[in-house]
């Protein structure tokens, strides 16, 4: 089939390529230049493990094209699927304006029939809305049926999650276009799920809302097993058997971040709210969320007291390892609390110092290693558990630090190595906090 894909993001990208590589001929459009070009020369802008490789092998094999012409990639396209982004608004709600554009530029050159597939994730009623800008701005003699194919790829691990995902959601009133993009994404081998377009919108909302809340509720259950001496590693496994409950999404740490969830959380509310429905349940997983981020800085101040002029090293920046997306990372959070209350914050990442520099700027310092952000610090704080970090060299590092004290936003190290410390501090979330050789 001949597809073409309207963004070349996190989803777009990955969608495409996969695409490609079970056989389509894709062609891929962005607006920003310097993506399309540092696509045309194999390079994938953004950090995706295992993304690049299969870019190349599909744009050699002549499956993959890149342009920012959407006249050149849609001339032929039987599916054109948008992925474009639907950012947060002011008000929470989402910001439909770059697929709206999306829309007018199909329109625009939709020159054969067609099937309109939105993969971004947006509001109920959007393939509507999006359907009758395509249709007022289009040549009469075409026609075209959408498609809502919500996305579920996680980023760090998209070209997987597309090639083995758990389902695909084809909402469509249309019976020609709902089998036009099962037979599209046949080769994959993953049960379909067919339901109404307004169904398969939600579907997305409700699925990273309920993940959300789960991981509300594991923090707050953390934060309380901290207090009455209670370990949330074994409460969660024990709740984690549970076929019922399952074992995902049970870890604490210092809340959700990224492109989705804090956006489509409040998305979600905003759609609840515009309709009259008081989704008071996801008020409390924001509100939580946004308390667990700050959770470290609490615990410094509990442990340190006035953290003025005071070291405190930053591992992990990405909002999750296995990538360098830095939207919405609590990173961003803490290093302002940080910085507002004195301290002076040196930050390390595999990956999303670049990405970090454009958002923390200069107020804070950037290090090449861990070794160097953690020399002479007060406290490390660990943001992201990176496997890097899992597999620190932990006794040595306490040796360069000032304090050897470790606030794990993540609970990632392991307590064997802890253990091996000959001096240390380390205070996990809802977990008892070690303490070694200390006076
Ligand atoms: N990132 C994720 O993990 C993820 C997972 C599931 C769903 N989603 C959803 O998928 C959508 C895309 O997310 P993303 O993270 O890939 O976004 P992104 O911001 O990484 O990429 C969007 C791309 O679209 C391009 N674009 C904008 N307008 C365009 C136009 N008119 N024509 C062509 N290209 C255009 C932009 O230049 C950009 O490169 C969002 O709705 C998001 O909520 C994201």
């Amino acid at each position: 089939m001949k597809i073409a894909v309207l963004g070349t993001g996190y989803v777009g990208l990955s969608t495409g390529v996969c695409l490609s590589e079970i056989g389509h001929n894709v062609i891929c459009i962005d607006t920003d230049e310097q993506k399309i070009k540092s696509l045309r020369q194999g390079i994938s802008p953004i950090y995706e493990p295992g993304l690049e490789n299969l870019l190349i092998q599909n744009a050699a094999a002549g499956r993959l094209l890149f342009t920012t012409s959407h006249r050149e990639a849609l001339n032929g396209a039987e599916i054109i699927i948008i992925a474009v982004g639907t950012p947060q608004m002011e008000d929470g709600g989402a910001n439909l304006s770059y697929i709206v554009q999306a829309a007018k530029d199909i329109a625009a050159n939709l020159v054969q029939s067609s099937v309109v597939v939105i993969k971004s994730t947006v509001p109920v009623g959007t393939n509507d809305f999006i359907k009758s800008i395509i249709e007022e701005h289009c040549n009469e003699s075409v026609s075209f049926n959408m498609v809502s194919n919500p996305e579920f790829l996680r980023q760090g691990s998209a070209v997987m999650d597309t090639m083995q995902a758990d389902r695909i959601i084809i909402g469509s009133e249309n019976d020609e276009a709902a089998k036009k993009v099962q037979e599209m994404y046949r080769p994959l081998n993953v049960p379909f799920i067919l339901t109404s377009i307004r169904s398969a919108e939600m579907i997305k909302y409700a699925s990273n809302a309920f993940l959300a809340t789960k991981i509300s509720f594991i923090n707050e259950v953390a934060n309380l097993c901290g207090v009455v001496g209670a370990d949330v590693k074994d409460v969660a496994k024990g709740m984690g058997k549970d076929k019922r409950i399952g074992e995902a999404f049970l870890q604490p740490g210092i809340g959700y971040g990224g492109s989705c969830f804090p956006k489509d959380v409040k998305a979600l509310l905003h759609t609840a709210n515009l309709n009259g429905v008081h989704f008071s349940l996801l008020k409390e997983t924001v509100a939580i969320n946004d308390f667990q981020q700050e959770l470290l800085v609490t615990k410094a101040i509990n442990r340190l007291g006035d953290l003025k002029g005071k070291k405190v090293a930053m591992l992990g920046l990405a909002f999750k390892p296995e990538t360098d997306d830095m939207r919405e990372a609590p990173s961003i959070k803490i290093a302002r609390s940080l910085t507002k209350l004195g301290a002076e914050v040196v930050a390390y990442d595999p990956v999303a110092v670049d990405n970090a520099k454009n958002i923390l700027g200069d107020t804070i310092r950037f290090a090449s290693t861990v070794r160097e952000a953690a020399v002479n610090a007060d406290a490390v704080f660990i943001v992201t558990e990176w496997k890097e970090f899992r597999l620190l060299d932990l006794k040595t590092l306490m040796t360069t630090m000032r304090r050897p004290i470790v606030f794990d936003g993540r609970n990632c190290l392991e307590e064997d190595r802890i253990r091996e410390c000959k001096k240390i501090e380390y205070y996990p979330i809802g977990r008892p906090a070690i303490v070694i050789g200390m006076t």
